[in-house]
């Protein structure tokens, strides 16, 4: 487990701590057993326990995963989000993120009845994938384009995006902002993995390319 006390450590610890097994024990469930029975200072944030707020997400394993519906075994290895600004032990901080997200309208803009631009198709399970966001910031904490300073998006955005896209009430020019925003300079990498199954280069980065 990675520990950090920002005022008292210089640098993260890991430390390994034994949670008796029970059938079907999930990651939130053993680290809430931590907290309550071995150390109540470990810090991680949950809050609907069922994948439906994206707050638990954590690096299991140097992976993102939700630890809400992770089932813990032996040995894992559960760290915070990498790429992000980390606050102590499991949490990162989320908030700036979201101050920033403020900028990009990222709103459903309606139309007058009329969509000028028209409605793109899209397969009904892909629409399932992009509204199953639950924001819990797994894709951009391991997206190598976030960091570089070359003006790029983030994956998060261009989900965001593509909801609005294939959104039949919406009526802003989504194909323009994500140029604007730098999409061009996706690498294809694959990296902005989702713990919840959407394809996010299948489904979002290429629709807004165009493709
Ligand atoms: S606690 Fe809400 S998604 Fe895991």
């Amino acid at each position: 487990m990675h520990r950090f006390n920002p005022e008292a450590d210089i640098k993260p610890v890991w430390k390994a701590y034994a949670v008796p097994y029970e059938n079907k024990n999930t990651v939130l469930g053993a680290l809430q057993y931590i907290q309550e029975k071995i150390d109540p200072s470990l810090a991680f944030r949950y809050g609907c326990r069922y994948r439906r707020c994206g707050l638990c997400a954590v690096e299991i394993n140097g992976k993102p995963a939700m630890a809400c519906y992770t089932y813990a075994e032996d040995g894992l290895r559960v760290g915070p989000l990498s790429g992000l600004h980390l606050i102590r032990d499991l949490v990162v901080d989320r908030k700036s993120f979201f101050e920033e997200l403020k900028k990009y309208s990222l709103y459903l803009e309606p139309s007058d009845g009329h969509n000028a631009r028209g409605t793109p198709v899209m397969e009904p399970e892909q629409g399932a994938r992009l509204r199953s966001c639950l924001e819990c910031l797994s894709c951009i904490s391991r997206c190598p384009n976030r960091s570089s300073g070359e003006g790029f998006g983030v994956p998060l955005i261009y989900v965001r995006l593509a909801q609005l896209h294939f959104d039949p009430r919406d009526r802003k020019d989504r194909l323009a902002q994500a140029k604007l925003l730098g999409i061009d300079r996706c690498r294809n990498c694959n990296k902005c993995f989702c713990p919840n199954g959407i394809a996010i280069i299948k489904d979002a980065i290429k629709p807004l390319l165009g493709g």
